[in-house]
């Protein structure tokens, strides 16, 4: 018997006692039909008619997706469904094989975060075709009519805020003005994630004008996105493809800045330049997004000197409110009808804000929220390069 049958039975029985008792007192309220007493301390908790939400996460590598899934569950089983949740080991096949048996087995509405969506594509049909209501989540599912809702972060207005604090730490208009230049290399997301392509295309708005006028220099020539992108966000390859860089483009020169789209990227950029012998002296600016307690760390010993804060509470909030608007009919809460076409329609989002964090506000924004304890931060190493596939 599935649990929610159990805690409905249970519910039940609760709400007769409590029928008799009220009714046999006489001083209390009895409650109307629909109406459910819990226990003794009547509390009223919406009992989801035994409804089951799948959870499709994409790895448990990167510290993000674990923590991303218990905060979608937390919120779906306060609102009383059950949940049932799959990580993917960074392999579309295998995400595509949990979502295809979690349908067979049946299942009421899924939240995917896609490993790649093209694989997705027949599952996904097939879920439409079984009237399985699906909600992409912070990534996005491409190219199918298959997905209700999307819940992500403004994943532009993260690109502008990485672009944003390169240009004031690095004093681009100063530098300008003094006609000399910077290097930079950069360090994509995934192609496969249409997050990637958002997150390049806000550093892009930011940085162009000083690419064009070459007050920033890149040596190795590679600033489009299909020549900066790394698959899977992999820091262990960001590592090679960094080190190969240094060693081929920037011999007996130091690079100014390295542009790296999130934290496991950043991650393996700092081990190669640790390899490479680089040194508080002559640490470039590193970037990243996520703020993971690993990278934390760094960014308070001043070795990455920016991130990302994208506050997956809220997230998972706004994702739990969209799977009770398609499981019952209502609406869900949306701040975005336009910006995100997925290649056969327009799918309705919410957008969350993010913060830049760095070493001069990290506690107020992360300790002072509650986000982390202030020993989360302060104990062991820093950035280890988790996301090694
Ligand atoms: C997410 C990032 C994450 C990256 C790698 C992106 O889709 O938006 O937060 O770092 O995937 O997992």
């Amino acid at each position: 018997m599935r649990n929610s049958v159990r805690k409905n039975l249970f519910l039940g029985f609760c709400t007769l006692i409590a029928v008799i008792f009220c009714t046999s007192c006489g001083g209390r309220k009895v409650p109307e039909i629909g109406e459910i007493l819990i226990s003794t301390e009547e509390k009223e908790i919406p009992v989801a008619q035994d409804k089951v939400v799948g959870v499709f996460m994409p790895n448990k590598t990167e510290e993000r997706w674990e923590n991303d899934a218990n905060n979608i569950v937390k919120n779906l089983e306060n609102l009383g469904y059950e949940t049932k949740t799959e990580f993917a080991v960074n392999n579309s096949y295998t995400q595509e094989r949990q979502i295809r048996n979690m349908l067979e087995k049946g299942i009421d509405c899924m939240v995917i975060c896609p490993v790649n969506s093209q694989i997705l594509l027949d599952v996904l049909k097939e879920a439409k075709e079984k009237q399985v209501p699906v909600i992409a989540y912070d990534r996005m599912l491409m190219d199918t009519d298959a997905v209700s809702y999307y819940a992500s972060f403004d994943n532009e207005s993260i690109g502008v805020s990485i672009g944003t604090y390169i240009k004031e730490k690095a004093e681009l208009d100063q530098v300008r003005q003094n006609h000399e230049s910077k290097t930079i290399e950069f360090f994509m997301g995934s192609p496969d994630d249409n997050n990637a392509i958002r997150v390049y295309d806000g550093i892009m708005s930011v940085l162009k004008p000083y690419l064009e006028d070459e007050t920033l220099v890149v040596k190795s020539g590679r600033v489009e996105f299909e020549d900066t992108c790394i698959m899977r966000w992999s820091g262990y390859l960001a590592e090679k493809d960094v080190t190969y860089t240094l060693r081929s483009k920037y011999k007996g020169s130091d690079i100014d800045i390295l542009c790296c789209a999130n934290d496991s990227i950043a991650g393996g950029v700092i081990e190669a330049l640790d390899k490479e012998g680089y040194e508080q002296e002559n640490w470039p600016i590193i970037t990243g997004q996520d703020a993971q307690i690993s990278t934390m760390k760094e960014v308070i010993k001043g070795r990455q000197a920016m991130t990302v804060f994208k506050d997956t509470r809220i997230l998972a909030d706004k994702c739990a409110g969209m799977v009770q608007a398609v499981l019952e009919q209502t609406e869900p809460e949306i701040n975005n009808r336009d910006s995100y076409h997925n290649g056969v329609v327009t799918v309705p989002s919410y957008l969350c804000t993010t913060m830049t964090v760095d070493v001069e506000n990290y506690k107020e924004i992360l300790i002072d929220s509650g986000y982390y304890k202030e020993s989360q931060l302060s104990s062991g190493t820093g950035t280890v390069n988790s996301n090694s596939q």
